[in-house]
């Protein structure tokens, strides 16, 4: 997400940007993360970092919490004593998929994998610490920077003949791009009397992984056939939500933005990988 700022940032002459890597910034030290906000005084911190390796998480509990979970903690109190805003991204997984509907801001969440328990535990920390914040849920981001499923099924799409993907996990891709571009567009609307409050935002649309995939070899033109394989015949360490479509419509009504359709969003990757070469 953070490289998808970067691109905004080049031509927004209007705001003033600074961003921070690990390596300048890690966000689990306290005081670099006091002394860095004090100094600067920014009006909105954005948080994009996070330990985000889903499977990874479950046996690496402990760094998956500090990253997601105490980190936030440490950003919220930083915020407040320079009155900034802190935007913190969160994700749809904090609910067990156990709903049929899209899942709206006010339903209870039920966090079932360490990495989604992290995730909850930074919502909280925005909630409870942050004197004025925003939470957004995403889901199934991807981007043309970084490692993401668009950028492993085209690898592999290539090297392959095939492909087997699960096909009974429901939800939304998210360009990287189109989230980072709402989040600028509703900056200005966030007024000083702003408190703490949580939006959804994928694209718009529903797919399975699979049907995902199959957009993904479509659209780029590859030769290789997806298979559509059950979650059960696909050994993932972290349990994963089988539904997890977020209704976006308090984002949509609250900021009058309009949210691209997922299938388009993948057209303008792919074609941005392609220009790329
Ligand atoms: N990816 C998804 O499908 C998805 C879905 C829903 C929500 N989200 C959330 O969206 C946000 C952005 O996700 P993403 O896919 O853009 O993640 P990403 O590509 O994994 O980027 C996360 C970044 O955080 C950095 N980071 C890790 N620990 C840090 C620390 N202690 N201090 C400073 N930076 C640190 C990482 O640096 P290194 O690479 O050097 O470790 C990496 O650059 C995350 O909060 C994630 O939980 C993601």
């Amino acid at each position: 997400m953070g490289n998808e700022f970067q691109v905004i940032a080049r031509n927004d002459y209007s705001n003033k940007y600074i961003f921070t890597d690990v390596d300048e910034l890690d966000i689990t030290d306290q005081e670099a993360v006091k002394t860095l906000i004090q100094r600067e005084k920014p009006d909105v911190i954005i948080n994009c970092a996070g330990y985000t390796a889903v499977d990874n998480a479950e046996h690496d509990t402990d760094k998956a919490d500090l990253i997601n979970g105490t980190a936030v903690e440490i950003l919220a109190k930083a915020a407040n004593e320079t009155d900034s805003i802190l935007i913190h991204i969160s994700t749809d997984y904090v609910f067990d998929g156990s709903s049929y509907t899209p899942y709206r801001e006010d339903v209870p969440t039920n966090p079932i994998s360490v990495y989604a328990k992290s995730k909850f535990k930074g919502e909280e920390a925005v909630f409870n610490l942050a004197n004025r914040g925003v939470i957004i849920r995403t889901s199934w981001l991807y981007s043309s920077f970084g490692q993401n499923f668009v950028k492993t099924i085209l690898k592999y799409g290539r090297e392959r003949g095939s492909l087997n993907v699960i096909f009974d996990q429901i939800g939304t891709p998210t360009y990287a791009r189109d989230l980072c571009r709402a989040i600028v567009e509703i900056i200005p609307s966030l007024k000083e009397n702003w408190g703490v409050e949580l939006f959804h935002y994928s694209n718009e649309g529903v797919a399975s992984w699979y049907d995902f995939a199959v957009a993904i070899v479509e659209l780029a033109e590859i030769n290789c056939r997806i298979n559509p394989i059950e979650s059960k015949d696909y050994i993932q360490l972290a349990p994963r939500p089988f539904y997890s479509v977020l209704n976006k419509a308090k984002i949509k009504s609250r900021f009058g933005i309009s949210i691209p359709y997922w299938r388009d969003s993948l057209l303008d990757c792919i074609l941005k990988l392609k220009e790329e070469g």
